[in-house]
């Protein structure tokens, strides 16, 4: 049973199950027809990116235009933006890039991999929405290089401010949530480990009856669909 009450610090990890049931398929699953033929590799990392930036943007447009503009916030996102309501102190970490958590309405979100509307540029991060529509490879309008997206890529390493605002909240939180989330990318993957050793409550909210494997053993395993699972968790 898991008792939660106000001044619980709460740390809350999503991953690509919680925006399953808002009709986004994972990066793989999203490979298909014509992507089918590349490697993620080929589509996915700075090196692919400086090589073909055309290939490259097209495929985070396409995404873009296919899954992320239509997609609405599920029952679990809107349950979120409750407890961030309820609880003295709430911080959301996603390894989704498609910002449904802040169009849900949560604010202390961090966006660890990044977000797929908004592009950087190779020269100076300078950020921007997503401004490319169709061929072209749009430039910075302050240092002229390439805008990229503001993702990130395979072998990158995750921003260090995003970083050390994860660490921080995990390392004092009460209660740790790994939701629709594989646990299998680091350094996310990491963070049940690092609450449980410093003595929060964890509790892992998964639809894969297998999940988790013993050495991340959760204090509760809620089975289930994330929007089934987290709006029936009662605040006292
Ligand atoms: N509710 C809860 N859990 C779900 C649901 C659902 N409706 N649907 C699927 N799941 C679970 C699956 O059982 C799986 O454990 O969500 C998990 C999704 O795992 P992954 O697809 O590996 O996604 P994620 O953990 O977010 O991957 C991390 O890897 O591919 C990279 O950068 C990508 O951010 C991603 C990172």
């Amino acid at each position: 049973m898991l008792t939660l009450k106000q001044t619980d610090r709460i740390v809350v990890l999503t991953g690509a199950g919680i925006s399953a049931e808002s009709g986004i398929p994972t990066f793989r699953d999203a490979m298909e027809g014509l992507w089918s033929e590349f490697e993620p590799e080929e589509l996915a990392t700075l090196s692919a990116f400086k090589k073909n930036p055309k290939l490259v943007l097209d495929w985070y447009e396409w995404r873009i235009k296919a899954f992320v503009d239509k997609a609405i916030p599920n029952p679990a996102h809107m349950a979120l933006v409750k407890w961030e309501e309820y609880f003295d102190h709430f911080t959301l970490i996603t390894q989704n890039v498609d910002g449904l958590h802040i169009k849900a309405g949560n604010k202390n979100v961090i966006e660890f991999h990044g977000n797929i509307k908004r592009m950087k540029c190779l020269g100076h991060n300078h950020k921007f929405a997503w401004i490319r529509d169709g061929e072209e490879i749009p430039l910075c309008s302050v240092c002229n290089s390439m805008l990229r997206p503001d993702v990130v890529f395979f072998n990158e390493l995750i921003d260090s401010e995003n970083l050390q605002a994860a660490n921080k909240a995990v390392r004092n939180c009460d209660v740790f949530f790994a939701v629709g989330t594989s646990g299998v990318v680091y350094p996310a993957a990491g963070y049940i480990e690092v609450a449980q050793k410093l003595g929060a409550r964890t509790c892992v909210v998964n639809t894969d009856p297998h999940y988790p494997s013993s050495k991340r053993d959760p204090t509760v395993f809620l089975r289930g669909k994330a929007g089934e699972v987290l709006p029936n968790i009662p605040l006292e």
